[in-house]
């Protein structure tokens, strides 16, 4: 059972100290806009370089190097985490192409790598809801439900931070989160 609490920032996530912060990152790992790019730029070159690594690893998976879905850490170099968890979320093209299911999967395979790797705090942007256009009170909705589920397998987790960097997903957590 772990009974830790959800807590809720709002602003960069960048500037977290935290064991990892989650990348909503693309299939290809070499950065982008959005929070992609901020935590790159804020990381700085070594970063892009493990992922490139790391894309070379995993050039023969399918939809991937990281498909939808998944999940890949690297080291966090100059940000004050200490890894990177790069997760993909899915594209919004509206309900029945499978995206809650891919969203939720984002979630529930950061948590569990960050458990395989002894991380004790992660923090979490709102994966999709920019580029990718995911509706923020459906993402929100499933963000919380799936973390706090798979909770239950990351006995070892002490912290978790959801990150909102917009005005909509904050009033959306905080009303979730009942704070
Ligand atoms: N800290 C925290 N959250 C941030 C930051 C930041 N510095 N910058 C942006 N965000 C928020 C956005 O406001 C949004 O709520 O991250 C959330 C996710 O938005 P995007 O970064 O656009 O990510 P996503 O919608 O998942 O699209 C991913 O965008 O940047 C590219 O390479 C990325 O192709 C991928 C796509």
């Amino acid at each position: 059972m772990n009974m830790v609490k959800p807590e809720l920032l709002r602003g960069d996530i960048t500037s977290l100290e935290v064991d990892a912060i989650v990348n909503a990152a693309n299939s290809s790992l070499l950065g982008g806009g959005g929070v992609d790019g901020a935590i790159h730029r804020a990381a700085g070159p070594e970063l892009l370089a493990e992922c490139v690594k790391a894309a070379g690893e995993r050039r023969h998976i399918p939809g991937g190097p990281c498909p939808a879905g998944d999940a890949v850490i690297t080291g966090g170099y100059r940000l004050k985490a200490k890894y990177v968890i790069h997760t993909v979320g899915p594209v919004w093209y509206g309900v029945g192409r499978g995206e809650p299911e891919l969203l939720a999967s984002c979630y529930r395979k950061s948590l569990l790598l960050a458990e395989k790797n002894k991380l004790r705090s992660i923090a979490f942007p709102n994966i999709s809801t920019g580029v990718y256009g995911y509706p923020k009170d459906r993402a929100a909705a499933l963000a919380v439900e799936t973390v706090k589920k798979t909770l239950e397998e990351t006995p070892g987790l002490e912290r978790l931070v959801f990150v909102c960097f917009d005005d909509e997903n904050f009033r959306l957590y905080r009303e979730l989160l009942g704070l």
